[in-house]
C-alpha cells in the first residue's frame, strides 16, 4: 500500500526562476478552476490543509511546491477557464504557466484535471494538445467522481475517450478520484512511485 508519510509546503513563486532548485523529481497538477487540484493534493498527502481550497474559483494563484518525503516535488497550480478572470490575468496565467511546463528540468509528469460529470471542454482539449506539440507527459485525472453514480460515469468516461480519440491516436494514463470520499489516491501515488523509481535507475 503506497504512502506518503511526510508533506510540507515549501514556498509559492511567480514565476519559473522563483521556484525551488530543481534537483527533485517533479509532478504538477492542472486543470480549469475549481476541479479539485488543491484538494487531490491534500487527499494525496493525507493533510487537510496543506493546500488551500475553497468553493469558489480561482484560490490558487502562484506556482505551489510541496516537498513530500524529503525526496520529490508535488506542484499545485492555479487554475484556468474561469469566465470572470480578466484578459490580462488570463495572460499572465499563460505566461507564468506556459514558462514553468516548457522550461521546468526536473518535471516529470502533469496531471490533468477534468471535472468526472461534465462534456469534454474545449479548453481542456485545447491544452492536452499544447502539452503534446510540447512533448510534455501527461495523465488526466477525472475527478468529483462521488457526484455521479457508476452507470453515468463509465458513460461519461467513455464518451470522454471517444472525445479524445478524435485528436489522439494513444490515450494518456488517467485515474478517477474522489477527494471527498478519498477513493483514488493510491493508484496516484503508485504512478508517481514507480516514475521515480524510473528516474533513481
Ligand atoms: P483553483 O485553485 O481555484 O484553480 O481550484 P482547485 O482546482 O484547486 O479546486 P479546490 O481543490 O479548491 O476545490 C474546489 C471545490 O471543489 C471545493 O469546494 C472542494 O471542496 C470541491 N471538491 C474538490 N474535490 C472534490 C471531490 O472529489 N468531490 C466533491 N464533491 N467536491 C470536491
Ligand atoms: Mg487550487
Amino acid at each position: 500500500m503506497p504512502s506518503i508519510k511526510n508533506a510540507e509546503f515549501v514556498k509559492s513563486s511567480a514565476n519559473l526562476s522563483g521556484c525551488p532548485e530543481d534537483i527533485r523529481p517533479e509532478y504538477a497538477f492542472i486543470g480549469r478552476s475549481n476541479v479539485g487540484k488543491s484538494s487531490l493534493i491534500n487527499m494525496l498527502t493525507g493533510r487537510n490543509k496543506l493546500a488551500k481550497i475553497s468553493s469558489r474559483p480561482g484560490k490558487t494563484q502562484l506556482i505551489n511546491h510541496f516537498l513530500v518525503d524529503g525526496k520529490w516535488y508535488l506542484v499545485d497550480l492555479p487554475g484556468y477557464g474561469w469566465a470572470k478572470v480578466s484578459k490580462a490575468d488570463k495572460e499572465r496565467w499563460k505566461i507564468m504557466i506556459h514558462e514553468y511546463l516548457l522550461r521546468r528540468r526536473n518535471l516529470l509528469n502533469v496531471f490533468l484535471l477534468v471535472d468526472s460529470r461534465h462534456e469534454p471542454q474545449k479548453n481542456d482539449l485545447n491544452f492536452m494538445m499544447w502539452m503534446g506539440q510540447h512533448q510534455i507527459p501527461f495523465s488526466l485525472i477525472f475527478t468529483k467522481i462521488d457526484k455521479l453514480g457508476g452507470t453515468k460515469l463509465q458513460k461519461n468516461l467513455a464518451s470522454y475517450r471517444e472525445a479524445l480519440r478524435k485528436d489522439w491516436e494513444e490515450l494518456p494514463p488517467y485515474f478517477e478520484v474522489s477527494n471527498v470520499k478519498k477513493i483514488g489516491g493510491d493508484e496516484i501515488i503508485d504512478y508517481i512511485n514507480r516514475i521515480n523509481q524510473t528516474v533513481k535507475a
